[in-house]
Formats: C-alpha cells, structure tokens, sequence
C-alpha cells in the first residue's frame, strides 16, 4: 500500500510545514511527542530502512498544544508587545554560527542585539558593550559593518570573545584546527594506562581530577602542549576547552550547573526513546574515559562556524579589552586604536545580580589553561547573593561603570540596558550614573540561563546623557 501525501509527510516536508528544522521534527520523534511511520502507514518503533514520514494531523496537533503552552506562558507574563520575544527562532537560529562557538550561560540572543542595532546606528559607528560576556554586541556589530569595543573582566570571556572576532585566514586556520586533532588522534590511539599525563600543573589540579577521567586529562594536556606550536592559538584553547566541558565526568542531564561526578553508568533523564502514549525508556549512558570524540566534533563543528561568520561579517573593527569597567580609562584605550573618534552608542546587558557565577561556570578552562581569575571584581557576584547590602553594592558597582564609560561617550549617544529587573535597582542605577531614561520595552524571554526554564521578563531600557 502506498501512503496519502495528505496524510503523511517526509521529515523534510514536516519541517517546512510547520517552518522548523528537520532536526526538529526528528526530536518530535525520538522524545514521543509523535509517531515514525514507514512507507506503507504504519507506525515503526525501531529503525527504518528507506524514506520516514510522520502524520500530518499528528504534528497539527502537537504545533497546536506547543502553541497553546506558549500563549498561556507568554499570558502569565502579561506583556502585550510580542515583537521582541523572538519565539519563532529555532534553538540553531539563536545559536547561528560563532554564538555557539563555546558555552556561555547567560548570552543574549543575537537576534535583540541585530534589531536594535540596525535601528539606531549606521555604519562605522562604534557601539561598546562594557559587560562584554561572550562578545555577543561585537559580533553582531561585525556583522552590520559597525566598529565596536568590548570590556570584560573575565579573562576567559576574553578569550572567547576574540575567538569568535578574530579576522581568519579561514585556509589557514583549518588547517591547523585539522592538524592538532590528528596529532592528538594519534596520541590517543597509542594511549595506555602507563601513558602520563606529562602537565604538572594538569596532573595536580585537585579539581581536574575530580571531574575527568585520568585517560581524557591525558589527551587534553597533549592537545594544550601542541597549542604552543601553532599561530591560532585562542580558537585552539577554545576548541581543547569545549572538549573539555564536553568530557567532564557529568550526567548528560545537568551538564550546566553538575554538583558531583559520575562514575558509574547511569539511567538517563535526558536521552530516552518513547512513542506516544507508552512509557519512556530510559537509556543507560556511560560517562566519558577520553576526550578525543569531542575534540573531534568540534573539531569539524568550529571550522564551519568561523568559515560561516567570516562570509557574513562586514568589518574587522573591534576592540577587546579585559578590565574593570568601573576603572579602565576607555579614552586613553580607545584613542589608541582609532584617532579623534567618539563612542557613539552602548547596547548591553550588566550582570545579573546573584544568580550567575560568570567566572565559575568556566572554570574546568581556568584550571586546564592555568588562567589567573579576577572573581572578585565581577559586579552583583552570585556567592554574595541578593540581599539588602548585596543590592545597594550592586547599583553602585552598575552606576560606576556607565559614569567612568560615559566620559568616552559622544554627548547624543544612544544608551540600551538590556536588565532583568525583577528588584526595580535600575532607575538609582541610570540616575546616578548622570544617565536619563528615554523610553523602556519589555520582553519576555522563555528561558536565558541554561537549565533554568522558567519564562521572566526583561526590560530594555533607552537612555541618554544627562548633559
Ligand atoms: C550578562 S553578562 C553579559 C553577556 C553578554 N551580553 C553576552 O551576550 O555574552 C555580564 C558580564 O559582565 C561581566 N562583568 C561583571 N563585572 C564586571 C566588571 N566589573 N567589569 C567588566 N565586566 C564585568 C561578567 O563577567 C559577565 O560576563
């Protein structure tokens, strides 16, 4: 028998009619939420040999209920502009290229960035971001043909950020991403249980040991010395270090934020199979004892992501600087770099207060590389939590940093503060950094921080110069 096509659908079809990824419509099937049928109409559990189509009506079905939860989500936010909410974006599209070139909990997405941008500047304007992160603001910048600066604290932020920025000569650059991991391979495959580790400051890390496997520290020491021999060495110690995080001896479910290690093998929250209505079945998932099949994924997956970004970006005009916000003296760094020019604008999003440890989610990249950290200059730090005191901290430690950056600022800059705030801090903040508030959006975003899914809201706040 053969199947209607108005019943059923190929999974490049599926995508198209519900205008998502095909890899999206193959999570549908693999987490239950709809059947796999072979070409004859019938529902198959297992593999299938030839072509896999889905029914028509049930992915109606399921896309209704999605959006529906989605309404009733967006409902109990009770914000009625939905333009910023940005929900019709697949995960990929939020992730598109270079932003996801390493792990970085508590990026905005791209998309905000590009729509703000494109309204309120216009080519070789400079835009800084003084809470850099992960150089989402300087990408996006790049990418419109702006000039951009960045100022971070975290020196392995940093290092991301310039990852990502870098002008490559994409050749060149692949070449050596291609060479280190075959070296590596070849360690790897020669690997034994005699094998040493040969990095002092790896083989005595107390938290390295803690959280890898002696055969996965092993190969990850030999990738870090080979670092050395080559030009690009930041996307190298961005690839080794994504590796790592990858390799970590962690259940696949809290990945973000794991609280112990995992030694033995275990039932899975988050890799299951299921078909609708039937029970999940639970797959048994090993943790890591090597770091090669890692390196090798992003390997392949960083090379196309530069490759992409190097096709799209329009400038090479930036600026990383590692530092206190509060306290560099961005005039004197900026007049360095380009002559007799003004800022023209900051788009940002500050620190969230006490809910993120913007050094500690990296720190498997400070132990391995040996990175010095400068924690305790980072504004509205998570250990010191929300408190009454912490607050009053925070909106000093905020204030200062737009007063000591609008010394540099050209006197119309157009000022956006993308915050969540829930505590209402943010009015002191722009009042006593010599700021005046022109407008605010709020958005609401579904979920920002990895592993906390709870929808909130955002505000953006315009602002201007007092003076
Ligand atoms: C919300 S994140 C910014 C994320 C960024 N928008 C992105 O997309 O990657 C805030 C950043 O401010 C940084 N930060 C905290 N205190 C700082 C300070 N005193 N000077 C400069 N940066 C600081 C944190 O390390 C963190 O990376």
């Amino acid at each position: 028998m053969q199947i209607s096509k108005d019943q059923f659908l190929t999974l490049k079809e599926a995508a198209k009619f519900v205008g998502k990824s095909v890899h999206n419509v193959s999570y549908l099937i693999t987490y239950g939420k709809i059947n796999k049928y072979n070409s004859a109409g019938k529902v198959v559990k297992k593999g299938i040999k030839g072509l896999v189509f889905v029914s028509k009506n049930e992915l109606e079905q399921y896309t209704k209920s999605w959006q529906k939860q989605l309404a009733q989500r967006r409902k109990s936010l009770n914000i009625k502009d939905q333009t910023l909410a940005f929900s019709q974006l697949s995960e990929r599209e939020r992730t598109k290229h270079i932003h996801r070139l390493h792990p970085y909990m508590g990026k905005f997405i791209p998309q905000l960035v590009e729509y703000y941008l494109k309204k309120n500047f216009t080519k070789k304007d400079i835009i800084l971001d003084p809470f850099m992160g992960s150089g989402t603001t300087l990408a996006v910048s790049s990418e419109l043909g702006l000039r951009s600066v960045g100022i971070e604290i975290s020196p392995f932020n940093c290092m991301i950020s310039n990852a990502k920025l870098q002008d490559y000569d994409i050749v060149k650059v692949s070449k050596e991403i291609e060479e280190i991991y075959n070296q590596t391979k070849k360690f790897s495959d020669a690997w034994t249980d005699s094998t040493s580790i040969g990095d002092s400051s790896i083989s005595k890390s107390k938290y390295l040991n803690k959280w890898f496997a002696k055969r996965t520290l092993a190969e990850l020491a030999f990738y870090k010395k080979k670092i050395s021999d080559y030009q690009h060495q930041d996307i190298l110690k961005i690839i080794l270090t994504r590796a790592a995080r990858s390799s970590r001896l962690v259940h696949h479910y809290d990945i973000a934020t794991p609280t112990k290690p995992v030694t033995k093998p275990y039932k899975c929250r988050k890799h299951f199979t299921a078909t609708p209505g039937s029970k999940k079945i639970h797959r048994m998932c090993h943790p890591l004892d090597r770091a090669i099949g890692k390196i090798k994924l992003y390997t392949f997956d960083t090379t196309k992501r530069i490759e992409t970004f190097s096709k799209l970006r329009k400038s090479s005009d930036y600026l990383v600087l590692q530092g206190d916000s509060r306290f560099i003296n961005l005039t004197k760094e900026v007049g360095a770099r380009w002559k007799n020019v003004s800022i023209n604008g900051i788009f940002t999003s500050p620190p969230y207060l006490g809910q993120i440890d913007y050094h500690g989610q990296h720190q498997y990249a400070y132990e391995l590389l040996s990175i010095p950290t400068e924690v305790e200059n980072e504004i509205g730090r998570k250990k010191l939590g929300k408190g009454k005191q912490a607050k009053e901290e925070y909106q000093k430690g905020i204030s200062a940093v737009f007063a000591n950056v609008s010394k540099s600022l050209h006197k119309d800059a157009k000022i956006f503060i993308v915050a969540n705030d829930k505590a209402n801090l943010y009015e002191k903040i722009i009042k006593d950094a010599g700021m005046k508030q022109i407008s605010f959006k709020e958005r609401p975003v579904e979920a920002r921080a990895q592993g906390d899914k709870t929808p909130y809201s955002e505000k953006i706040f315009e602002c201007a110069l007092e003076n």
